[in-house]
Formats: structure tokens, sequence, C-alpha cells
């Protein structure tokens, strides 16, 4: 669980996520990186910043009827509905696997109730081996599955439930199906959040008229991709104003400017999603973008960049 330094002495690519120092602010978002063994031909993992698995879950969940993905204009749509094979065919398939990557893992965790995100909190933290755990309380594919980060009371009790159970940094992965996403990071950090992960998708749908039917097996599903950046930028932007933890941006991040968009915005770290379907090697060549796109800035630091937006008129 050694990450590598930064590949250029001048330069300092580390970013820190509260208690939990990655090597750089590249991380792969979870559901669009398998679980990383399926990567490892096409990508040095060992590269990124940190990478986050598929949601696991306490039991196995077969996920929604198909069609679970569709491409729209500049997106994707997806309702997979948690589609995995439970918390202890993870731990025993999959973690061993993981921790051996040489990045940081954060395990991304999704439960019915606050007891089962508990559990699985402090399963994950017996199992050894897991850097972080990011909390998904925003999954618009599942019943319940945003009721956690909509409503801003119940987010912190759940976020201090799992505080309480596990010393393990945590991280919130956010809706920005809500009116003001920013209430609901401050209940997430005063919860005991180490970072808030902003954003996960927009709910959505697609319609086939000939056929009167929606694409989706699920009827709605999620956006994601360069549809929405302007819409995670924003709240990249409004979430970093509100809170003291360290913000992850998320939302249609494909290209070097796309990272330093989010972090001039206010994200000290982002996750690379959507991109990784059309190109799996995105996120090594965006770690690799890093030091010219620093030296553009003028900084030598990332940190150096974080929140550095002037909206002055
Ligand atoms: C899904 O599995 O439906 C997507 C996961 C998510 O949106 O959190």
């Amino acid at each position: 669980m050694t990450n590598l330094p930064a590949q250029n002495s001048d330069l300092d690519l580390r970013v820190r996520l509260g208690r939990l120092e990655l090597a750089n602010p590249i991380l792969v978002a979870s559901g669009t990186f398998g679980y990383a063994r399926e990567m490892e031909h096409l990508v040095d993992l060992r590269s990124l910043g940190a990478v986050i698995p598929k949601t696991v879950t306490a039991e196995p969940r077969c996920g929604n009827p198909p069609w679970r993905t569709v491409e729209t204009a500049s997106g994707l749509l997806n309702s997979i509905g948690l589609d995995n094979d439970g918390i202890e065919a993870f731990v025993a398939h999959h973690l061993p696997y993981l921790r051996e990557t040489g990045t940081r893992v954060i395990v991304s965790i999704a439960g019915r109730n606050p007891e089962e995100y508990v559990q699985l909190a402090a399963r994950l933290e017996s199992a050894g081996g897991v850097d972080g755990l990011e909390l998904n309380v925003s999954c618009p594919n599942v019943a319940g599955g945003i009721d956690f980060g909509t409503d801003p009371d119940q987010c912190g009790k759940l976020v201090a439930a799992v505080r309480r159970a596990c010393s393990l940094p945590l991280l919130a992965k956010l809706t920005p199906n809500v009116t003001r996403i920013a209430v609901v990071a401050q209940a997430a950090a005063q919860g005991g959040a180490d970072a808030v992960s902003v954003i996960n998708t927009l709910l959505g749908m697609a319609v086939d008229w000939r056929r009167r039917r929606p694409v989706l097996g699920n009827v709605l599903g999620g956006l994601s991709g360069p549809a929405i950046k302007p819409v995670a930028l924003r709240c990249v932007y409004q979430v970093a104003q509100a809170v003291a933890v360290p913000v992850v941006g998320i939302g249609g991040i494909a290209t070097i400017d796309d990272v330093l968009e989010f972090l001039v915005a206010g994200a000290s770290a982002v996750q690379i999603g959507t991109a990784n379907y059309y190109d799996p090697t995105v996120s090594q060549r965006l770690v690799a973008a890093l030091p010219a796109a620093l030296a553009e800035a003028g900084v030598r630091r990332v940190v150096d960049l974080v929140g550095t937006l002037n909206t002055d008129n």
C-alpha cells in the first residue's frame, strides 16, 4: 500500500483528504474501473492517487433489469442498481488483490440503513488493507439509495455512526439531486467525514418514442460524463465555500484542463469516472500530464492550486 512518490522531485503532487495522504490527486471513480484487476494490463495502478472499486453492499445484489446503460448527448445514463457480490466475496476475492496494487484503496460502501453501513465499515476495517471508505449515500438507482444524501440530518447521523464504529478515513459521496448540496456537505463534515466526494450522477431518463418505452429497464437512471461537468463544477465550488474538509471533484473529468478547473474551483482531488469506459488509460495519462500543467499554472505543488478561483468582478 505504499504509493509512488511524485515523479519529478521539483514538484509536489501529494494531496491530503483529511487523514488520508495520496501521492497525487487523480483517483478512479467507483463503478468505472471494476475491481482494478480488469485494468492491470492497461494501467500502472501504482501511478494512481487511489482506486475506488464498485460499491459493496452487505448482501450480493443482482442489480436492475436491462437495459442498464445508454449513451446520451455528451453523457452516459446508467441504472446498474449496485450489482455486486456482497461484502464477504469482496473481502475474500477482491481485497487481497487490491491491497497489493501499490496504490491507495478506498472502498465504496452502501447500506439499506445506518446499521448496514456500520457493519460494512467495521468489517472492512477488520479485514485490513483498506485506506479509506467512501460512503455512497447518493446512488439514484436503488430504493432508498439517495435518502441519506438528500436529508442533511440523516446524512450527518449516518456519517457519525460510521465514524464511531471505525477509524478509517471517511469520504461521503454526495448527490447533486438536491436543492442545496452545500447543506448536506456541511452535515457530512459535522458528522465526521474526512472529505466529501462531489458529485454522483444526476437523475435522468431516456425514451424510445417509437416503442413508447423507457430505454432503461429501471426507467430512470443517473447521468454522468461531460454533460454534467458544469453542474459538478458548480457543486464543488459551492461545497468548497461551505465546508472546511477537502472536496473530491467528480463529473465529466477527462482532460488535464478539466482536472485543473476542478482544483481551482476548490477540489483537493478528482475522480475520473465515465471517461474510463472509452479510455481506461486516461487517469494514468492525467497523472503524467500534471507536472506540465503545474508549470503552466506557475506552481510547484498541487495544493497551491486548490480553491484559487478568483470570482472578483
Ligand atoms: C449503480 O450501481 O446503479 C450506480 C452507482 C451509483 O450511482 O452510486
